[in-house]
C-alpha cells in the first residue's frame, strides 16, 4: 500500500458542531466496501502523522460509529497493531475507575486528568463485518472509552472531575511528567 499525502485528514477541532454530534450506525452496506476500507487507511495515516492513539471518525468529520487505535506494547500488555472497531458497544466490568492523563487531537495542545473505568467488555464488527468481542483493561481499555466517546458527541474535558488538572503539552512535560507524584 502507498501513502500519499493526500491520505492525511484534517483533523477539526472542538467548536466543529460534528466532533458534538451523535454518530451515525456504519450501515451494512458499508462491510467489506472499498469506502469502508478507504476510511480506514486515512484514518490510520492520519492517527500515524498526528501521532495519536486513537481517532475516530467524527474527528475527520465523518459521523460514523467507527474509531482506528492502538496500544503500545507495554509491561502490562503485548502491542495491539492499528484496527479499526466499528459500530462498538462497551460496557464496565465492575465498578473500579482510575484516573489517568489524556489528550485529544481534537483538543489540541492540552493534556488532562480522567477517570474511566479499569476494565470493560467491548463488542463490535472489523471492516469485513466480523464481530468481535474482548475484554480490555488499563490503557487499552482507557483509550476505547475514550475514542467510543467521541461517537457520542463527547470530549474528555466532559469527563474530568475537575478542571483544575488541565495543562499544556510542554507545561505538563516539563512540571508532571518529571515528578508523576506531585
Ligand atoms: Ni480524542
Amino acid at each position: 500500500m502507498v501513502e500519499t499525502r493526500s491520505d492525511v485528514l484534517e483533523v477539526i477541532r472542538l467548536g466543529h458542531p460534528v466532533l458534538r454530534m451523535r454518530a451515525e450506525d456504519v450501515p451494512e452496506n458499508l462491510f467489506g466496501s472499498a469506502e469502508l476500507e478507504e476510511l480506514k487507511r486515512k484514518l490510520e495515516v492520519t492517527m500515524a502523522e498526528e501521532g495519536g492513539v486513537g481517532l475516530a471518525a467524527p474527528q475527520v468529520a465523518e459521523s460514523l460509529r467507527c474509531f482506528i487505535y492502538w496500544v503500545p506494547e507495554s509491561d502490562d500488555s503485548p502491542e495491539i497493531s492499528p484496527r479499526l472497531l466499528v459500530n462498538p458497544v462497551i460496557k464496565p466490568i465492575g465498578r473500579e475507575v482510575e484516573e489517568g492523563w489524556e489528550g485529544c487531537l481534537s483538543v489540541p495542545g492540552l493534556r488532562g486528568l480522567v477517570p474511566r473505568y479499569r476494565r470493560i467488555k467491548v463488542k463490535a464488527r472489523l471492516l469485513d463485518g466480523q464481530s468481535l468481542s474482548f475484554t480490555a483493561d488499563g490503557f487499552h481499555a482507557r483509550v476505547i472509552q475514550h475514542e467510543y466517546d467521541h461517537l457520542d458527541g463527547i470530549v474528555y474535558l466532559d469527563r474530568m472531575e475537575s478542571p483544575a488538572s488541565l495543562a499544556f503539552e510542554e507545561e505538563w512535560e516539563r512540571y508532571i511528567l518529571k515528578d508523576p507524584e506531585s
